[in-house]
């Protein structure tokens, strides 16, 4: 099989031959029943850049232009409580899972006291240092020419992606975002979060909510999915008679205490690997 990618060093398998099957039978099957399903924090963004940490979502409205220096400290006391728990392999999912719920409910309130402005959301996406992985444009761009629908499925902040991708200009027509969505009052400041709370371990749970987005692509049985997080493997739940699926796993951090329960999980694991290489060669063969 002619995938270059695949030989790089950041890509780690347990099962190469699996993998090569899978690839060949989406090929055969063709684009019309492909969809593609992503997370986007430090899955579509870029976990470092320049050996200093990228944000995400949340951690691009930390800025003091919608938050105050209060509010500031107290989010990061929250980051420095709870994503230690999220990566802890020690930790099982029942275990993290309240802990998570607690997290996100803890900072959408911090959030929502702040009342944070709609129109200046844009503004502090551009002076953030978030950025989309090297090779985004080819992986949007090329999804859009074959009509291949991409689910972009994140606990993060709707609003604040969909800003992301606006302002990368790959916010394409077949781009369609689950995620949880800033409710704002008339004045534009936020009031509350919208609909059922997203968080890294109910994504099947939120796919099942989504019954109508997977009903519609029910000839779609072939799905590659990407994630970084174990919670991610299941936003492919709501899929109707899925045929084959190939989940690629970024491995961004705590590498060496995670990689075997990684390369249990996801089919190819992307060890350190900044780049949307490995899909696109994917993507390249069976488009
Ligand atoms: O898009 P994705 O599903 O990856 O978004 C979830 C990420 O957001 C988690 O990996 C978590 O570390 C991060 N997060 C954060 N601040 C919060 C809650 C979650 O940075 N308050
Ligand atoms: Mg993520």
């Amino acid at each position: 099989m002619q995938i270059p990618e695949l030989a790089r060093p950041s890509v780690c398998m347990r099962d190469r031959g699996r993998v090569e099957e899978i690839i060949q039978a989406m090929q055969r099957a063709g684009p019309s029943t492909l969809q593609v399903i992503s997370d986007f924090d430090m899955t579509l963004t870029r976990f470092s850049y320049n050996g200093k940490r990228c944000p995400t979502c949340h951690n691009i409205l930390d800025n003091r232009k919608l938050i105050s220096e209060e509010c500031k400290q107290k989010l990061k006391d929250l980051l420095n409580v709870y994503y230690p728990i999220e990566s802890d392999v020690g930790r099982s999912v029942e275990e993290k899972l309240p802990l998570m719920v607690e997290w996100w409910t803890k900072a959408h309130a911090l959030l929502v006291q702040q009342k944070i402005q709609k129109d200046l959301l844009a503004l502090v996406v551009r002076e953030s240092d978030a950025r989309l992985r090297e090779g985004y444009r080819a992986f949007f761009d090329r999804l859009q020419d074959h009509d291949v629908p991409l689910l972009i499925f994140s606990a993060g902040v709707g609003d604040v992606l969909e800003e992301v991708i606006r302002q990368a200009g790959v916010f394409h027509p077949n781009v369609k975002v689950f995620s949880n969505y800033m409710d704002f009052d008339e004045s534009g400041a936020l009031r509350a979060f919208k609909g059922e709370l997203i968080h890294i371990y109910n994504k099947r749970e939120g796919a099942l909510l989504n019954a109508a987005h997977f009903r519609e692509l029910w000839a779609r049985r072939n799905v590659l999915l990407l994630g970084d997080s174990l919670g991610d493997l299941t936003m492919a739940d709501g899929v109707h008679s899925l045929a084959n699926i190939l989940k690629i796993g970024y491995l961004n951090d705590k590498v060496e205490e995670r990689k075997e329960s990684y390369l249990r999980a996801y089919d190819i694991v992307l060890e350190r690997d900044e780049t949307m290489d490995v899909a696109n060669g994917i993507l390249w063969h069976i488009t």
